[in-house]
């Protein structure tokens, strides 16, 4: 087990880059699986997930290799369509491969993906819509079974929520389906916009996304391209969190402030001066934040339910009380009693946590429960008086590259 030791009380100051999107870079690697050519991925970050999901391919019959932060892909002759439940278990972007083996094979044979335990996290919303596009779904036990007797035809989909992972197989399935599919109720989030610029790229035809209504025109075959990854938004917005809960001052290099627009207002209304520059970001955070009054999770442009630990973690010594209302996630708080061992002050009432800002945490040996949680605990480890020991660290390297380096870059006292 990885462990990540941090001692805190040390102001943070400097400049960091950001790294490529996991939440971009996962979608778009299976979306090399609908390109029969080779692709190169640009900014792929150096993580867990993306390393499980390039087993998976070179399962299926890709060639994957990584030279720094380039991932060529050639998923010209796969050769299998199937997933071992070992490999779905992974990871929750197993899933993403859907679509794509469905585009591919006509045919897939899957297990129910794996991923962060902050809720049920069903896939229905994935198999009805590949059901509209004429898949033909059988369960046994665990394993989905999933054939496309006519191959996938475009179709009329309503998503009763906004799901993003549903959203992007759908974008994948849709591609080179027999005719349009109208997807109704989309996802909006900036890695949805970065998927279809991706496919458009191999030769797609999507409008709309980042929008409730995509249209995708399916065309017979994708090409091979270069492309970029987009930066990531919410190891973004916990690089901003680790120097404000220090009192610090941050120059982030390489965001997209659209991006961030769900979560800046907040750290203003918590005392810090944010200023554009160019394609970075300046953050002077006060000497001790204020609350950020209530925060309300919602599908973007909303505030985003991953962003939601690293505010949690700083409200802890605000002076005064927080609260967080978490409406995407039925188990996102799981991390509080982690907070409360550092002497936070924290109270939970179902999908709402109400943080009663406390002078000062100290460290003590605590549990990461999944990623953005165990991200959050680093964030008040770097506030707290004494040294943190953050247990099950390995749940952060899914997300973040090198969060050691990265905070030692600004002046973090840490291993791991
Ligand atoms: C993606 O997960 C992200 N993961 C999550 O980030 C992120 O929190 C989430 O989107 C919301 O923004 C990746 O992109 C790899 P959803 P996803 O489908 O696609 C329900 C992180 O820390 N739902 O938008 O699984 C679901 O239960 C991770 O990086 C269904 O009911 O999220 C949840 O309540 C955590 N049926 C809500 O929708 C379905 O078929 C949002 O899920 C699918 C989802």
């Amino acid at each position: 087990m990885a462990e990540l030791t941090i001692n805190g009380r040390r102001r943070l100051t400097g400049e960091l880059s950001v790294q490529g999107a996991k939440n971009s870079a996962l979608p778009l690697l299976a979306a090399t699986f609908c390109v029969p050519a080779k692709c190169l991925l640009q900014n792929v970050p150096a993580l867990s997930d993306v390393s499980a999901t390039l087993a998976i391919l070179r399962h299926l019959g890709c060639t994957a290799r990584r030279n720094g932060e380039t991932v060529a892909v050639d998923a010209t002759s796969p050769v299998r369509y199937t997933i071992p439940e070992s490999l779905m278990r992974e990871l929750r972007s197993s899933i993403f491969l859907l679509g794509p083996l469905l585009a591919r094979f006509g045919r897939a044979e899957i297990f129910a993906p794996g991923g962060c335990d902050i809720g049920a996290r069903p896939i229905d919303l994935h198999l009805a819509a590949m059901e509209r596009m004429g898949a033909v779904i059988r369960k046994a036990d665990d394993k989905i079974t999933m054939r496309v007797p006519h191959g996938l035809h475009g179709a009329e989909i309503n998503l009763r929520f906004p799901s993003v992972g549903a959203t992007e197989n759908i974008l994948m399935a849709a591609a080179c389906a027999r005719g349009t599919t109208h997807l109704h109720g989309a996802a909006r989030e900036p890695e949805i916009v970065d998927l279809a610029e991706f496919l458009n790229r191999c030769g797609a035809k999507i409008r709309g996304a980042g929008e409730s209504l995509v249209v995708i025109e399916g065309v017979r075959r994708l090409h091979g391209c270069s492309y970029r990854v987009m930066p990531d938004r919410i190891i973004a917005g916990s690089c901003l969190s680790a120097a404000a809960v220090t009192g610090g001052e941050i120059l982030l290099r390489g965001v997209d402030h659209a991006h961030l627009a769900p979560i800046l207002p907040a750290f203003r209304r918590m005392g810090c001066r944010i200023t554009a520059v160019n394609d970075a970001l300046h953050l002077r955070a006060p000497r001790r934040l204020t609350p950020f009054s209530t925060l309300v999770t919602a599908p973007y442009p909303g505030f985003p339910t991953d962003s939601q630990a690293a505010f949690l973690a700083m409200a802890c010594t605000a002076s005064g009380v927080s609260r967080i209302e978490e409406t995407i996630f039925e188990s996102r708080f799981r991390q509080a009693r982690e907070f409360s061992k550092m002497g936070a002050h924290i109270v939970l009432r179902g999908r709402r946590a109400e943080i009663y800002g406390v002078p000062r945490l100290h460290g003590a040996r605590v549990e990461a429960m999944d990623l953005r949680g165990g991200a959050a605990l680093a964030v008040a480890a770097l506030c707290a008086e004494g040294q943190t020991t953050i247990t099950r660290a390995e749940l952060i390297a899914r997300g973040w590259e090198d969060i050691t380096g990265t905070l030692r870059r600004i002046g973090a006292q840490t291993n791991g």
